[in-house]
């Protein structure tokens, strides 16, 4: 249990500032299969929302979701090399992330996703989605292109957590 939570890359980690390469189908499936259930095991123990690849060190478009609670998501868990329209008005959220672990923050996104993405078997689905599931659908997509959801912080509030996130990245070393 301890193993999975360890698993999860902290910010400061080089991997999370990667921009992450297109997974190929056929070519990649069992590798897919693999990453697909460490991520979902990872996701479980540390009761989040999602989960991208490189949060697990592998650095691929890949994030999995947990539909329970995000009825919009129709049952979809993996998402696969997504393309994302974001739309709509702008809106608020606390937003936090298992990468950068304590810190959640109000963060201003656009309320609306459509989104294209290949299931685990290499099968296109289509969503156009809204309230949660396209704030986790955008934070997760940032995280595939190198991004955390503090580098969008206003320039107050990074200055402000400045000495929380040093710490995070010097104990990460620690470790
Ligand atoms: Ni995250």
């Amino acid at each position: 249990m301890q193993d999975l939570l360890n698993s999860i890359r902290i910010i400061g980690d080089p991997i999370l500032r990667q921009k992450c390469r297109p997974l190929v189908f056929p070519d990649d499936v069992p590798y897919i299969i693999d990453l697909a259930r460490r991520m979902g095991n990872a996701l479980d123990v540390a009761e989040g929302l999602g989960l991208a690849a490189p949060q697990v060190g592998e650095s691929v478009r890949l994030f999995i979701a947990t539909p329970d609670h995000l009825d919009e998501l129709c049952g979809h868990v993996v998402f696969i090399n997504p393309e994302i329209t974001p739309y709509g008005e702008m809106e608020k959220r606390e937003e936090g992330c298992l990468s950068v672990p304590g810190i959640y923050e109000m963060l201003s996104r656009q309320s609306r996703v459509r989104i294209k993405a290949m299931d685990i078997r290499g099968n296109t689905f289509s969503l156009d989605v809204g309230e949660l599931a396209a704030r986790l659908i955008l934070h997760e997509v940032d995280h595939l292109d190198g991004i955390l959801f503090v580098d969008k912080l206003s320039p107050i509030k990074r200055k402000l957590l400045k000495g929380r996130l040093r710490k995070l990245r010097e104990d990460r070393l620690r470790k």
